[in-house]
């Protein structure tokens, strides 16, 4: 399976608004349906936002306003932006020459993950891991195979998992959805955790480590992804979990200095005063919704890239 490919002349991905009750692909052939996707979480994660900011310069061509666009469409990943800046990069040689970076960024992908599973699993101790997890992290979120759930899949692969416990990730439920998902497909033994019980399990122990991803690490290590994963990083330091986070290089982004310089996407209130287009409270209620978070590098054990092992 393959979450974003370029497939005949247009932009082939699976419409993640779907899952997991309908697996459907969309076609996408100009930059304001690009756009849209990237918008409502039809394609989400940051590695798979990297590509699809590549495979959209293709679509663009030299149409510099809906370039800036495409790479404004989310702020928080790094990936996005670097992926249309990767593409553009290669504008003056060419549609052919785009459309091979896009290509090769893809491939880098595939290739990143795998090299991420293989250093992740190398560096957990244990036979029968029990391992925690936020959002989604698996090949919906990449090309192929994902970070941080990519870590479980080689686990699994090795015979090393006991059993993933995966926080439904409030309000739109990537995990509740998509993780639970990709782990049955897997064959990963799992159970879903209410977001709010996470530091508690984390406290009664049964848990190896937390898994996560990362949409931005700025140069000192901290790391924003999906919102939740700041009380988790403290439950599992008060609990004395290892919290590794999972994220290829080109997530790093050393013209960020810290944690505060990164943008977080407020996604407004809908999402929160409705779950799956029924409304939960009061009409009239307003709502917070920063759709990620910061967690300082100090409560991260350790960032495993496809090319290292960073420990602060
Ligand atoms: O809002 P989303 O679903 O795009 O958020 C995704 C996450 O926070 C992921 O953890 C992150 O992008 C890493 S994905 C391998």
């Amino acid at each position: 399976m393959r979450t974003i490919d370029w497939v005949d002349g247009a932009i082939e991905l699976v419409d993640q608004t779907r899952l997991p009750d309908e697996y459907v692909t969309v076609r996408i052939s100009t930059v304001d349906e690009l756009i849209d996707a990237i918008r409502r979480l039809a394609v989400r994660g940051a590695p798979a936002l990297g590509v699809a900011g590549a495979l959209g310069v293709v679509l663009a061509g030299d149409d510099q306003d809906a370039i800036a666009r495409l790479r404004a469409a989310r702020p928080t990943a790094v990936n996005l932006a670097w992926g249309v800046d990767q593409a553009a990069a290669w504008l003056r040689q060419g549609p052919e020459a785009v459309l091979e970076t896009a290509l090769r960024i893809r491939d880098e992908d595939i290739a990143a993950c795998v090299a991420m599973g293989e250093r992740g699993a190398d560096l957990l101790e244990g036979d029968r891991l029990r391992i925690m997890t936020l959002c989604n992290t698996g090949g919906l979120a990449a090309v192929e195979r994902g970070t941080a759930l990519g870590v479980v899949q080689t686990l699994h692969e090795r015979g090393r998992m006991a059993e993933v416990l995966a926080l439904e990730t409030r309000p739109l439920l990537q995990g509740a959805r998509l993780t639970t998902w990709e782990l049955g497909r897997m064959g990963v033994p799992h159970r879903l955790v209410a977001d709010s019980a996470g530091p508690y399990l984390l406290a009664r122990g049964g848990v190896d480590a937390v898994l996560i991803g990362a949409d931005r690490i700025a140069a000192n290590g901290d790391t924003a992804n999906k919102i939740g994963s700041y009380s988790l990083a403290l439950g599992a330091q008060r609990a004395g979990v290892p919290f590794y986070v999972v994220a290829p290089e080109t997530t790093i982004d050393f013209a960020t200095p810290t944690g505060e310089q990164i943008e977080i996407e407020d996604r407004g209130p809908a999402e929160v005063v409705t779950i799956r287009g029924v409304r939960l409270t009061p009409e009239g209620t307003d709502a917070a919704n920063p759709a990620f978070d910061v967690t300082p590098h100090d409560l991260i054990t350790a960032i495993i890239t496809d090319k290292r092992v960073i420990r602060p």
